[in-house]
Parts: structure tokens; sequence; C-alpha cells
């Protein structure tokens, strides 16, 4: 049986530079998926060059007919995914506090089309396979500051209402204005990037419990500040040294790491620990 791997928005940054090292390391097909289809064929064309040969097809993470004729596709030619890598994601990092429309945007892309990608892609996902959510520092339980919100959060009993009504409590305090940037780390800077990433982690959380029975890992993870397009090239790292630990942990990491949240550097950290300093800081950006 072919092994299948599934990286969402990798026409390019950091998804490009996991599914070249998935052409590389991983003995098995390896799709690279765009919500573009102009981008996400030249992206295959830049691999064809270097003498990768991915399969392609279009995905665009927040489309429910998108997903699911993806999902339709892999099921009819190869039964099921081994590797999940869901990676597609946007941010207007430049800008540091946001409209309604752009923070309604981003938590959509960043954190509801997960609902979408479980409801389709999830059922194909084989026993033993290694879904890895791609986070932040963002998402670490310390870029919350709001003391009802850390509590509900770290709740070892933790559903999806409760991450989703802590999404919503922050699109209404947006529209409404009555955000308040000290509910969160670094004056409340890119506030709906920071409550989606840390909606992905929590949520990984409860994806895995779910999915321990048929020993499926799911973690989320931080690649560390990159120059992608997304930081509009600044970062400490390029796109494919960040996508390292990711390839570590879908092709070699124990399998006992589980709904764990973990750094670029491969430590498994603490992800209810509020008071730490895991959360991102928007001076990075101007260093
Ligand atoms: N770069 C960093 O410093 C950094 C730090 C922490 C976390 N991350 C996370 O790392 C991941 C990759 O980021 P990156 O830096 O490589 O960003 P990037 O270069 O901007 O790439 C993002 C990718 O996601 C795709 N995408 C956006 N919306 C999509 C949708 N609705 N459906 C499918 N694909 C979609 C983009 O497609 P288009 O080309 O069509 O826009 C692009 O391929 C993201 O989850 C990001 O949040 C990055």
């Amino acid at each position: 049986m072919l092994k299948v791997a599934v990286v969402t928005g990798s026409n390019k940054g950091i998804g490009f530079s996991i599914v070249k090292g998935l052409l590389k390391r991983f003995q098995g097909v390896v799709f690279l998926t765009s919500r573009d289809d102009v981008r996400g064929k030249a992206a295959v064309a830049k691999l064809n060059e270097l003498g990768f040969y991915p399969d392609y097809h279009q995905l665009d993470v927040t489309d429910t007919d998108s997903v699911a004729t993806f999902a339709s596709y892999v099921k009819a030619k190869y039964g099921g995914i081994d590797i999940l890598i869901n990676n597609a994601a946007v941010c207007n990092c430049s800008e540091l506090y946001l409209s309604y429309e752009e923070t309604k945007y981003i938590i959509d892309v960043n954190y509801y089309s997960f609902f979408i990608i479980q409801e389709h892609l999830y059922p194909l996902i084989r026993n033993n396979g290694r879904i890895l959510n791609i986070s932040s520092d963002c998402g670490h339980l310390s870029n919350v500051r709001n003391e009802y919100w850390i509590k509900r959060l770290s709740s070892k009993d933790l559903t999806v209402k409760d991450i989703n009504q802590f999404v919503e409590w922050h699109l209404e305090a947006v529209k409404n204005g009555t955000f308040n940037k000290s509910d969160f780390a670094d004056d409340g800077t890119i506030a709906a990037y920071r409550v989606a990433k840390v909606g992905v982690s929590a949520l990984t959380i409860i994806q895995q419990r779910e999915l321990d029975a048929r020993n499926i890992s799911v973690n989320s993870m931080h690649p560390g500040l990159v120059r992608t397009d997304m930081t509009k090239g600044v970062g400490f790292y390029d796109a494919d040294q960040a996508a390292e630990t990711p390839l570590y942990l879908v092709l070699e990491a124990p399998a006992s790491i589980k709904g764990a949240y973990i750094w670029h550097d491969r430590q498994v950290l603490d992800w209810y620990d509020p008071k730490a300093d895991w959360y991102f800081k928007s001076i990075t950006f101007s260093q």
C-alpha cells in the first residue's frame, strides 16, 4: 500500500519546503496543494526543475467543496492519508491592530478551517498516522492574559465549545469596540492571529483525545520566526531550515509525542503555563 503525505498551503514558504523535504525523505506520495491553481502549478514546476515530482491538487482550506473534492480524489486514488500537515494560514502581521473584517478573515482561515479539514480529511487518516498542526509562538497559552480565559482554556476537560467561545469573545470585542489590549501579551498586538493560533494549539489537544484510540498523533508546533512572505522576509531562519522540525515530527519523532506543543528546536513545551515567556513579541520584527 502506497503511503500518502499531504501539506496544506504548500505553494510557497514553509509548506513548500516541507513538501520538498518529504519528497527527499518520505517513502510515498507527497501532495503539494494550493488554493490557487496557477500558484500551485508554478510551485510544482519549480520542484520538477529540481528533479522532484509531487502529486498536485487544488485545496482551499476555507472552502468546504474544495476540501471535499480533494478528499474524494485522495480516497479514490490512494485510499487514505498517513501524514497530514495543516500549514495553510494568513497573517496581516505588519498591522498590529486589525479591523473586524480583517480579524474575521484571519480567524476563518487560521482556525475555523480546521473543522472543515477535520470533517473531510480526518476520516481518511490511517491508523498510526501523524497529523501536525502548524501553530506559532502566538499559539502558546502565555499569549492570553485574561484570567477567565486562561482558566477556562487550561481546563483538562477542555471542549471545542470552550475554544469556540474564546474565539467568538474576541471577534465580538473587536466588532463592538470593546477589545482590551491587556487581555493579550505584548499590548494586544496581532490579537486575531494570537487568538486563532491559541485556538489551533488548544484544538490539537482535543483532536489527540479523539484520535488516540487509532494511535494517530496530533501535535502543534511553532516553526520559529521565518523569512517568508508572511513576515515580509523578516526572520532568523529560511523556510528550508524551518521545515526541519516539522519533518522530524512527522517522520522520525517517537510516536509517544502526542497532543503536544513543540518549539522549533524540537523541545516539547508545557502549553498550559500562562506565565511562561514563549509568547510572541512584536519587537522581534524590528530587530
Ligand atoms: N513565517 C513565520 O515566521 C511563522 C511563524 C510562526 C508560525 N508560522 C506559521 O507557519 C505556517 C506557514 O507560514 P509561512 O511563513 O510559510 O507563510 P506564507 O509564506 O505566507 O505561506 C502561507 C501559505 O498558506 C496558503 N494559504 C493561505 N490561505 C489559504 C487557504 N485558505 N487555503 C489554502 N492555502 C492557504 C498560502 O497560499 P497563497 O500563496 O495562495 O496565499 C501559502 O501557500 C503558517 O501556519 C504560519 O502561521 C509562520
